[in-house]
C-alpha cells in the first residue's frame, strides 16, 4: 500500500492572517504532494514496501537520500498541519503539559528558545519541541527534512511541536523575515493536540 497525501484538516484560508491561503494551498497541494509521491518512488527503489513511516524514519541511516528527504517531508508536513488549528479549535495546554513547560522555565522561555533555534537553522529545516528519552522537554532543530524520530538526529525524541522554516512556508507573506514568521506562528498552535502528544509521550 503506497503512502497517500493526507488531506489538510481545515480550509486553506483557516490560518489567516498568520499563514495566507496561497501559501497553504501550494504547501499542501504541491510540496507535501511531491514529498509523498517521491517517498513512494524511493520506497519502491529501496525495497521498503509495507513498512510504516515511523519504522522507516527510525532506521533512516540505512535508507537512500531519496527516502530520507521525502520520508521526512511526508511525515513532517502531516505533523505540521495537525500542530496548527483554526480559531476556536486551538484549545489550551493540559495541566500536565503546563507543569512540564513551567519546569522548562515557562512558555515565554520556551518560545524564545524555539524561535532562536528556528531562526538560527542555516538554510532549510525545522524547529522542534520534543520529549527526550529522559522524559524532559527539549528544543532542537534539524536540517532539510530530517526530524527527531530519525536515528541520525542529534537530538532524538518524541516531537510535540514542529515549525517548518523552509522559505516555502512563509515567503509570500513574510518575505525574508523568518523571525517574524516564527513569532506570529504561535498564534495558530493547536494546544489540544500538543497536550495529547505529550500525554502519549509521557506514558
Ligand atoms: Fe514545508
Amino acid at each position: 500500500m503506497a503512502f497517500e497525501l493526507p488531506p489538510l484538516p481545515y480550509a486553506y484560508d483557516a490560518l489567516e492572517p498568520v499563514i495566507d491561503k496561497e501559501t497553504m494551498t501550494f504547501h499542501h497541494d504541491k510540496h507535501h504532494k511531491a514529498y509523498t509521491d517521491k517517498l513512494n518512488e524511493g520506497v519502491e527503489k529501496d525495497g521498503l514496501q509495507g513498512k510504516s513511516i515511523e519504522d522507516i524514519l527510525a532506521n533512516i541511516s540505512s535508507a537512500s537520500p531519496m527516502v530520507r528527504n521525502n520520508g521526512g517531508g511526508f511525515w513532517n508536513h502531516d505533523f505540521f498541519w495537525k500542530t496548527m488549528a483554526p480559531e476556536g479549535g486551538r484549545g489550551e495546554m493540559s495541566a500536565e503539559l503546563k507543569a512540564a513547560v513551567d519546569e522548562f522555565g515557562g512558555l515565554d522561555k520556551l518560545k524564545e528558545e524555539f524561535n532562536t533555534k528556528g531562526a538560527g537553522q542555516f538554510g532549510s529545516g525545522w524547529a522542534w519541541l520534543i520529549v527526550d528519552d529522559a522524559g524532559k522537554l527539549k528544543v532542537t532543530s534539524t536540517p532539510n527534512q530530517d526530524n527527531p524520530l530519525m536515528d541520525v538526529a542529534a537530538d532524538k525524541g518524541t516531537p510535540l511541536l514542529g515549525n517548518d522554516v523552509w522559505e516555502h512556508a512563509y515567503y509570500l507573506t513574510y518575505r525574508n523575515d523568518r523571525p517574524g514568521y516564527l513569532k506570529a506562528w504561535w498564534d495558530v498552535v493547536n494546544w489540544d493536540m500538543v497536550s495529547k502528544r505529550f500525554a502519549s509521550a509521557a506514558r
